[in-house]
């Protein structure tokens, strides 16, 4: 089947390719979305009859369950597929594996896979609709959408806002779709962590450097708070997790010398102890689990386009048939 051209074009690969008018419209086609899920009946028809293929390649809880929740609450059929349990795990290609369930004919493909570039690599091979949901240290578009969406949600706007990024920034999907995302639409970003995890010449996307966790919180109005991704380490970038928390950790105590309440972000999962404290992550400033319930109204939207959806006060209820 082939996909058609739309207002985000085929595919969503990444926040870096997108403009200020686009990510507007994906936030705002979000907000009607959100009411589905408080829903008795969680469902609007507006992708019946498409077929959407979820192909994870690596672990994932929040993205993989938030995807299939948005396309079974848009009504379209999913199947789910893991490289284990998959002729991948035999040698087959991504391709191949893409073709073989296009001609079993589908209409999109939402793929988390660890090599960076791996959602346009396969975009550029198949005619299906490609939705990137994490490729290596690259992009993880949607769930910078929903941290946006969060932050737009708690402070009304975000040009102008300052948001700190702290932690393992080099090994981060989540921290470059952020940057994109967030400086396009006018919020100003700091990034803060070892300086091991700092990619070098990281100034030159338009962001802050800031040295130390202290000045993070002097700076901002709003941390997003990342994991150490050990699995993506191939050396030793710090002494210790011990360490680590000592130095960098978000902890109540350092909190409190904020000039501010500062809202608290974390993409997830959480090492709690490490990264983040567990009174922060369980605090009233804390929008960690807000942010997981917009995951499936930001992902909704990005479908709902992708599929030539058109936004409007329809959209939540009929949506386009
Ligand atoms: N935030 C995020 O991508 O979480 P998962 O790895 O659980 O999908």
């Amino acid at each position: 089947m082939t996909a058609v051209g739309t207002a985000l074009g085929k595919d969503l690969v990444g926040l870096e390719p997108l403009s200020a008018e686009q990510l507007q419209l994906i936030l705002d086609t979000a907000e009607p979305f959100k009411e589905v899920s408080e829903r008795q009946i969680k469902k609007v028809p507006a992708l019946r009859g498409k077929t959407i293929v979820n192909l994870f390649f690596e672990a994932s809880t929040r993205t993989r369950i938030s995807f299939e929740f948005a396309e079974k609450r848009l009504s379209a059929d999913t199947v789910n597929v893991a490289a284990v349990g998959s002729s991948v795990s035999k040698g087959e290609t991504l391709v191949d594996t893409a073709r073989n369930l296009e001609a079993m004919r589908i209409d999109m493909v939402v793929i988390r896979h660890g090599s960076s570039g791996a959602a346009k690599f396969l975009g550029d091979r198949i005619a299906s609709n490609v939705v990137n949901a994490g490729d290596g240290k690259h992009e993880h578009p949607t769930q910078a959408l929903l941290d946006m969406l969060t932050l737009r949600d708690k402070f009304g706007k975000l040009d102008g806002l300052k948001v700190a990024i702290v932690g393992d920034v080099l090994h981060s999907r989540v921290a470059r779709s952020n940057i994109w995302g967030l400086t396009r639409l006018g919020a100003e970003v700091g990034v803060c962590g070892p300086h091991t995890l700092l990619p070098r010449g990281i100034e030159s996307l338009g962001v802050t450097v800031l040295p130390r966790v202290e000045d993070a919180i002097q700076w901002a109005d709003a941390l997003n708070v990342l994991r150490l991704q050990l699995e993506r380490m191939t050396a030793g970038f710090i002494p210790s997790l011990r360490e680590y928390n000592r130095v960098f950790g978000i902890s109540s105590e350092r909190l409190r010398k904020a000039p501010k309440d500062l809202v608290i972000l974390h993409p997830g999962p959480m090492n709690r102890g490490v990264e983040i404290d567990s009174d922060v992550a369980d605090g009233e400033h804390s929008v960690i689990l807000p942010q997981v319930t917009n995951g499936v109204a930001v992902r909704m939207a990005v479908l709902y386009l992708l599929a030539g959806g058109r936004p409007g006060p329809h959209q939540a209820d009929g949506g386009e048939r």
